[in-house]
């Protein structure tokens, strides 16, 4: 009997493709090079069928002429000789989002790594899932080749997850980590980033946040048994940091890394709410996070039984990223459908958005003023009247043609809303020259 079980073969994962880009093109390149051991894995052969993208005469550097290909995407989910579907196309909506339900519905397996799709439909996606029992997978939506769902999902899930946090975007962590080692601008070094082929030429996700809050948003669902609830992250990007801050925190013994944060806190009100938070942070030096340069991605989770665990490695590019997708295939060779998000959609909490006035903490804020007698009594003045309380205060010289001058300042520990009050009470003041720039410190 144990003779025979070796010997005999389960029938192939039969796959089709949607995508033939970074990560497909490397999807078909891990299977061709790692077939024998993803098949022992599996427990049978993971094959290609059928594939599509826009262009069927781009050259990709793979061989596609042994797989049957369709020009409409969404043909794909129909076939009847395929199992699973994997999407590899991206776009919340529109042809990768048809295909998804289309797939579902079709009671065929989805594998996708569209963070965004997820972020935004992943709920639904689920609940569909769900109910035609089969399985939904996206190992590769959130950084990339690190099995950070896997380890959620798996690894920690006899814990209470008490707080996740981490870097998320490897373009802007580049864009940083280069800014420190430099000491360029942020401009220079976005455009250095695009010539690398780290930044999109349209790099807007990345550089305002809104990548990283599309894949915190999923591990906030998955760590806190929470709806994904994209539209409640308080979201910003890196575009305001100069060179200037990333100077002064490394006076002041911290990195800038721009930080994806979830919890759950205690509202005023007794309930339990949900911060979802992506923003330049300051770090300090001695932090594992500080030390995440280049595109690397890093994802903090605290246990309350397993502790502080860190996953570091590559959060994008093609073989990470197709490590990951490949790794789903196999789950579901398997016959791993368990629920996408840990527990089924109609367990997962509704949670209000914490809304963070009373959450207590240590911030760094840079104002660039107008050089003139009195700019800097009215800035320690509003401090006063909103209860900031100021721990340090640098004054820089001239930063810029024309007089703007950088003063940066770190409040000691203390409510959010005081700070916001009193960025408040400068709003309207004609000294500065720019919105302020409002950091957390990162606690070590
Ligand atoms: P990509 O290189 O731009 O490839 C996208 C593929 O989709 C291309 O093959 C394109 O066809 C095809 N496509 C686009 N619109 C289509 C349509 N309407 N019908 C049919 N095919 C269409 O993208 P990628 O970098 O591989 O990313 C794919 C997904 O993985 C995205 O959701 C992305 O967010 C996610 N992801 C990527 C990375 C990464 O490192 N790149 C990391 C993690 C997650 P043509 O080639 O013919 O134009
Ligand atoms: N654009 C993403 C990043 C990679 O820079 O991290 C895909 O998730």
């Amino acid at each position: 009997m144990v003779q025979q079980l070796q010997t005999s073969e389960s029938p192939p994962l039969r796959i089709a493709l949607a995508g033939l880009g970074t990560v497909g093109a490397g999807m078909i390149r891990l299977l061709d090079t790692n077939a024998d051991l993803v098949r022992a894995r599996a427990g049978r052969p993971i094959q290609i069928v059928a594939v599509s993208a826009r262009d069927r005469t781009k050259d990709r550097g793979v061989d596609l002429g042994r797989f049957a290909w369709e020009s409409d995407m969404t043909a794909l989910a129909a076939r009847g000789d395929i199992d699973v579907v994997v999407e590899l196309v991206g776009g919340s909506e529109g042809p990768a989002l048809d295909l998804a339900r289309k797939t579902i519905a079709s009671a065929k397996g989805l594998v996708t790594a569209n963070k965004a799709m997820i972020a935004h439909h992943g709920m639904e996606l689920a609940r569909e899932a769900e109910a035609a029992g089969t399985a939904l997978k996206f190992e590769a939506a959130v950084a990339g080749g690190i099995p950070v769902v896997k380890g959620l999902r798996e690894g920690t899930a006899a814990n209470a997850i008490e707080r996740i946090y981490g870097i998320l975007n490897g373009t802007s962590n580049y864009i940083l980590s280069t800014m420190e080692a430099t000491g360029a601008s942020f401009d220079a070094t976005l455009a250095d980033a695009q010539g690398k082929g780290y930044a999109e030429a349209d790099p807007t996700f990345d550089i305002e946040g809104i990548d990283a809050a599309h894949k915190l948003s999923i591990l906030a669902g998955i760590a806190f048994g929470a709806r994904i609830d994209f539209d409640s992250v308080d979201c910003e990007g890196i575009a305001r940091v100069r060179a200037a801050d990333i100077a002064q925190a490394d006076k002041l013994g911290y990195v800038i890394r721009l930080i994806g944060m979830a919890d759950v806190e205690c509202g005023e009100d007794g309930t339990p709410q949900l911060l979802q938070r992506v923003k330049p942070c300051l770090v300090p030096k001695g932090h594992p996070l500080a030390h995440v340069t280049g595109a690397t991605n890093a994802v903090v989770a605290e246990g309350n039984f397993s502790g502080r665990l860190l996953f570091q490695g590559a959060g994008a590019g093609e073989g990470p990223t197709a490590s990951a997708v490949v790794a789903d295939l196999i789950d579901i060779a398997r016959g791993e459908t368990s629920a996408p998000f840990s527990v089924p959609v109609g367990a997962l909490k509704p949670m209000a958005a914490a809304t963070s006035g009373h959450r207590l903490g240590r911030t760094y804020l840079r104002f660039t003023v107008t050089d003139r007698p009195g700019v800097l009594a009215e800035i320690t003045a509003a401090m006063r009247d909103a209860g900031v309380s100021i721990e340090s205060l640098i004054q820089e010289g001239k930063i810029a043609e024309g007089g703007e001058v950088l003063v940066a300042m770190v409040a000691h520990e203390g409510p959010e809303r005081n700070v916001a009050h009193a960025l408040k009470l400068l709003e309207s003041s004609p000294s500065l020259t720019a919105p302020p720039l409002v950091m957390q410190i990162i606690a070590g």
